[in-house]
């Protein structure tokens, strides 16, 4: 779609394909080898961001367990502060995990006032509510740790869940990312997960579900959307919700994000709108730099947190207000929407649809003033020249958290 290569779904035939042989090149091969040290290079220019709200520390540290120790972690925390002051039990938790570990992890609250200050300033104030803090949301914790990444000079940001209960699952996400990145051509790639499958008891069996509630819907609209523009049906399209994904840093401060759960579907329809050239031609320069999307089958089923019906018809509803506000969504597309939501009973029959609320890319933030607003915080050392000039932390040094 127009400078948009979106590949279909790729699948992994060994999660370790041994070191006696080199990566394959590439080139007219179907199958290709990617070579472990290759995989732990790129890990090592990568964040992962971990963002959390009230989950349960046995789900944290099983995803903590399955980070691999090559990538800095940073955990975006929402969890309350009072009466119980949950975030602090978080931030003694890691302590103590990292002191196992030696792992690189950085923890903040999204509603840490220094970080507030720092987007402030730094002249993404969008992100902020009446209060001065960053708003609520998983959307907004994600945007606000990208921006640390970009602070800490990773080159690759991605994103894991921190309800997963296999931390073999979580390993394997990194291991994808970092498989896509190793077959990209463009520095503006993004790699999704698609799960292998959902475990879920039915009649008192174990059976492995293909798609999730939320990602039938999602991605039947975002495949009919592409269909309009093709001319041809087309289910190219798989991980419309992929709460795990990653992107190469250019890309991560390029794209324009939408609120809360809709930060995922909009990815899509930002690339759309801004590179797909539907309501714009494109210069020569965006199709030769071209965004690439990469989609890859995980082998290990995703078992998560359930969080109930109404949270699936919340994420549902976000999804199609981006894909229905587009300025690409054909009016047929539209009144489908609006029909399937009326349909579940989440839009009222003369109800208009609201408007999300949407971010400016990341590209205008001045990452100087952000940067220097955050000096005296303890993750500071982190920062790409922070306060150990020019050099980054040393493996196997004690990890700083932030409290
Ligand atoms: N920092 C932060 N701030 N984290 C949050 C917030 C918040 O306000 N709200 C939720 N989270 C964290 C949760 O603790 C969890 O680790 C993660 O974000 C995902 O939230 P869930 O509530 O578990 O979402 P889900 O499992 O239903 O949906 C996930 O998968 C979908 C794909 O099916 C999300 O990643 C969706 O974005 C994704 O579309
Ligand atoms: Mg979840």
């Amino acid at each position: 779609m127009g400078a948009n290569l979106f590949y279909g779904v790729q699948k992994v035939y060994e999660l370790d394909s041994g070191t006696g042989r080199k990566s394959s090149s590439g080139g007219s091969e179907t199958v290709r080898r990617l070579h472990p040290d290759l995989l732990h290079a790129i890990e090592k220019d990568m964040a992962i961001v971990v963002p959390m709200k009230g989950e349960r520390l046995k789900l944290l540290w099983g995803v903590l367990y399955g980070i691999p120790h090559n990538c800095l972690i940073i955990a975006i925390s929402n969890s309350e502060r009072a009466p119980i002051d949950r975030y602090q039990i978080e931030v003694d938790s890691i302590d103590r995990y990292c002191h196992y570990t030696r792992k690189t992890i950085v923890m903040v609250h999204q509603r840490d006032p220094a970080i507030a200050e720092a987007l402030r300033d730094g002249g993404y104030p969008e992100l902020l509510d009446e209060e001065g803090l960053v708003r609520d949301g998983k959307a907004e914790g994600m945007i606000a740790a990208t921006l640390l990444a970009k602070a800490m000079g990773r080159k690759y940001i991605g994103f894991i869940d921190a309800d997963n209960y296999f931390p073999g699952s979580v390993h394997e996400y990194v291991r994808l990312y970092a498989a896509g990145f190793a077959m990209k051509q463009s520095d503006l790639s993004m790699v999704r997960i698609a799960w292998h499958s959902k475990p879920k008891i039915v009649e008192s069996r174990l059976f492995f579900a293909k798609y999730g509630r939320t990602s039938v819907i999602t991605n039947h609209f975002l495949n009919t959307l592409l269909g309009t523009y093709t001319g041809f049906e087309t289910e190219v399209i798989r991980t419309g919700n992929a709460g795990e994904h990653a992107m190469t840093m250019d890309l991560a401060m390029t794209l324009g994000y939408a609120s809360g759960y809709a930060i995922e579907p909009y990815h899509l329809i930002y690339m759309l709108e801004r590179f797909g050239g539907i309501s714009q031609d494109l210069d020569s320069d965006t199709i030769r730099r071209h965004v690439e999307v990469f989609q890859i089958e995980s082998r290990n089923p995703h078992l998560h947190e359930g969080k109930g019906e109404e949270h699936v018809e919340r994420m549902i509803f976000s999804a199609l207000q981006v894909i229905y506000h587009s300025p690409v969504a054909p009016q047929s597309l539209k009144e489908e929407i609006l029909e399937e939501l009326r349909r579940r009973g989440s839009l009222g029959k003369n109800e208009e649809l609201p408007r999300r609320t949407y971010y400016p890319a990341l590209s205008k933030v001045n990452m100087d003033v952000f940067v220097k607003r955050l000096e005296n915080e303890k993750y500071a050392v982190h920062f790409e020249n922070g306060s150990t000039p020019g050099k980054r932390r040393k493996k196997g040094t004690r990890t700083k958290t932030r409290k």
